[in-house]
């Protein structure tokens, strides 16, 4: 069985003012009923193919978490980090926890928490591809073909097929510059989806070779944990020697034994109110609401709205989120300016 490992400790900040500390967007019911968080459960829920997951979070979100695997009607282990020190060590524990509870050959798919995929078919199949792989050692990714060039992801180049539907990679980098990610994207390179799949052991072993002291200290963190209410509580003095780094720098960038499978699903990690709307229904025009909006004279506009009512006229490419507390009005893809708005207000309000 291939052991789900969620990460959901992101901050969210680019799905702001919905987006909030004590509820970041993977969190959020943005698309009906669920969350991508319960969402991403879900998608690994076939009993056949995935055992009892692992989710790591913040351990001010204990409760959220909790409560919406009860409503999903999902069991899982949780594991509560003291404080955020990025997506590196997140996988490191989960990794250090599913070895000892399941052995560390077992195979982890380690996901983000706040990816939107709807062709659950075709997700699977990408699993059992780079299940292949996995098994052999290789640290797996799944790529998706870009359609700009984007800043905010990482960058594969491929190289040969070593497994079915599987391709070597020959080179991984992390957030390019504009001018390069505009080079990668014309010399066919992929985007990094975020998600991995390796052996328990293989993932940590390959860290130790990059950054031992992390690994040893998220091992020690996962070994002095103390249990309970269902959760698992990390130990902080160990989790805090981590290397506050992301898997993708501390590994992916570095390791000789990466593969890729290029997906077929569809894929989104809906980093900005433009993707909501991209993924929301739209009336003619192209404008799309969540909650109460009413649109006159008005095209491709985002609404999304708890009580209010929001009107749009005459105006075009506008992301308006009305919260009980704040109302962002901001041109939807400018989803870097709402993340550096957020990091103003923390300094001010
Ligand atoms: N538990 C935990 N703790 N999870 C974390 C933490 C943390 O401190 N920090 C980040 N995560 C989780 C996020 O919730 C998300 O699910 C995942 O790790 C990735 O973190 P992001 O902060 O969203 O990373 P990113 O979007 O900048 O970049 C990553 O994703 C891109 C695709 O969306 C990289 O993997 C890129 O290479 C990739 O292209
Ligand atoms: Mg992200």
């Amino acid at each position: 069985l291939i052991v789900p490992l969620i990460v959901c400790g992101g901050s969210g900040t680019r799905l702001w003012p919905a987006s909030r500390a004590s509820r970041p967007k993977q969190f959020l019911p943005l698309f009906g009923d669920l969350s991508t968080f319960q969402e991403t459960v879900r998608r690994v829920s076939e009993p056949s193919v995935f055992g009892r997951p692992v989710v790591v979070t913040n351990h001010d979100h204990r409760f959220l978490v909790a409560d919406q695997l009860l409503s999903i009607g999902v069991e899982a282990d949780i594991v509560l980090e003291p404080e955020a020190r990025d997506s590196g060590p997140a996988i490191a524990v989960g990794a250090a926890f599913i070895a000892e509870r399941d052995g560390d050959r077992t195979l982890v798919l380690a996901l983000a928490a706040d990816h939107r995929v709807r062709d659950i078919e075709g997700f699977l199949g990408a699993c059992i591809a780079a299940r292949a792989a996995a098994s052999k050692g290789q640290i797996v990714t799944f790529g998706v073909t870009p359609d700009h060039p984007a800043t905010g992801y990482g960058y594969i180049e491929v190289g040969e097929e070593v497994a079915d539907g599987v391709l070597a990679v020959r080179r991984f980098v992390e957030k390019p510059d504009i001018e390069t990610a505009t080079r990668y994207v014309r010399e066919g390179y992929l985007w990094n989806s975020g998600n991995f799949m390796f052996q328990a052991a293989a993932l940590l072993a390959e860290y130790a070779t990059r950054e031992p002291a992390t690994v040893a200290a998220a091992k020690e963190a996962v070994a002095d944990a103390a249990r309970d209410l269902g959760f698992v509580r990390l130990d902080a003095e160990a989790f805090a020697r981590c290397g506050k780094r992301s898997i993708d720098y501390a590994v992916m960038e570095k390791t000789q034994h990466a593969a890729v499978v290029p997906a077929t699903f569809d894929w989104s990690d809906v980093g900005s109110w433009s993707a909501v709307r991209d993924l929301s229904p739209q009336d003619e025009a192209g404008n799309a609401q969540l909650g109460k909006g009413v649109f006159v004279n008005a095209r491709r506009n985002l609404v999304s709205s708890e009580s209010q009512l929001v009107c749009v006229v005459g105006l075009d490419d506008l992301a308006v989120i009305a919260t009980g507390d704040a109302i962002l009005v901001a041109r939807r893809e400018d989803a870097a300016g709402v993340k550096a708005l957020v990091e103003g207000l923390k300094q001010t309000h």
